[in-house]
């Protein structure tokens, strides 16, 4: 079956990507909006297995594997997965139902997913699942609020954000916003975006019994990127 990105993973590997990293500002991070310094700040080091959900790419695996972690990468789409698997062990498989064993996993990572996953509440409880006890599950997104569906950002620094925000669900692709939303409406008007509300993407965690441990804002003066990183539960002794 063909995914939303099968057409346009070579336009996202040498263009949308090569332009976002040629923005940024200094030497120690990636890029300008957040991804790279989120992946550092909050996974943070480690060992054994880092598996990415919707990898993409896999433009992240150096930085992945710069940490400590061995960098595992899934995503539906087999032509963005033609790039990544030069940089990383990947497999083809839907986000939301993973072939890999319930707690076995140390760290799992998603990277601006969750305006394209069509269920990202179900491909959050896949990865919660996957997650050992006390594991990391870190997540990097598009800011709902300032980046999102209803956040205009023609005019920036100022940011519009529209009626209709409180309403998480689907904007079609070239919809009448096409061409509206920045850089990130270049993906958009080619693929169409999920919109969570904030209260309904930060909800998802509790929901799946993962706490919140910290939260990550990227780029000034308004953020474009949203980041978590939350932990998986440790059973107590009264709870085995
Ligand atoms: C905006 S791209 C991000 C890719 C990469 N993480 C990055 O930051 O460069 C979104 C990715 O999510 C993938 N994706 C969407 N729905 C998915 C699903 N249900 N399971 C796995 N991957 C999915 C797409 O194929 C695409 O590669």
């Amino acid at each position: 079956m063909e995914a939303a990105y099968d057409d346009i993973a070579e336009w996202y590997e040498n263009e949308f990507l090569k332009l976002q990293r040629s923005m940024a500002d200094d030497h120690e991070f990636a890029d300008r909006i957040g991804v790279d310094q989120a992946l550092v700040e909050l996974l943070g080091e480690g060992s054994g297995i880092c598996l990415e959900v919707g990898c993409g790419t896999g433009i992240y695996a150096d930085r992945v594997a710069s940490l400590g972690w061995t960098p595992v990468g899934i995503d539906i789409s087999s032509g963005m997965l033609g790039f990544a698997k030069d940089r990383l062990a990947v497999a083809h498989s839907d986000g939301c139902e993973l072939p890999f064993a319930t707690d076995s996993v140390p760290a799992v990572i998603s990277v601006m997913t969750h305006t394209d996953a069509p269920d990202y509440p179900q491909m959050l409880r896949e990865m919660t699942r996957v997650l050992k006890p006390g594991g990391v599950l870190v997540h990097v997104g598009v800011h709902p609020c300032f980046c999102g569906s209803f956040a205009d950002r023609t005019d920036a620094p100022n940011v519009t954000v529209r009626p209709g925000y409180l309403e998480s669900g689907w904007t079609p692709a070239k919809g009448p916003e096409a061409g509206t939303l920045g850089q990130n409406g270049q993906v958009r008007d080619k693929v169409g975006a999920g919109h969570f509300a904030l209260a309904d993407l930060l909800n998802l965690f509790p929901k799946n019994g993962l706490t919140v441990d910290r939260l990550f804002e990227g780029f000034e003066p308004t953020p474009i990127t949203l980041s978590v990183r939350a932990t998986s539960k440790v059973a107590t002794a009264t709870e085995r």
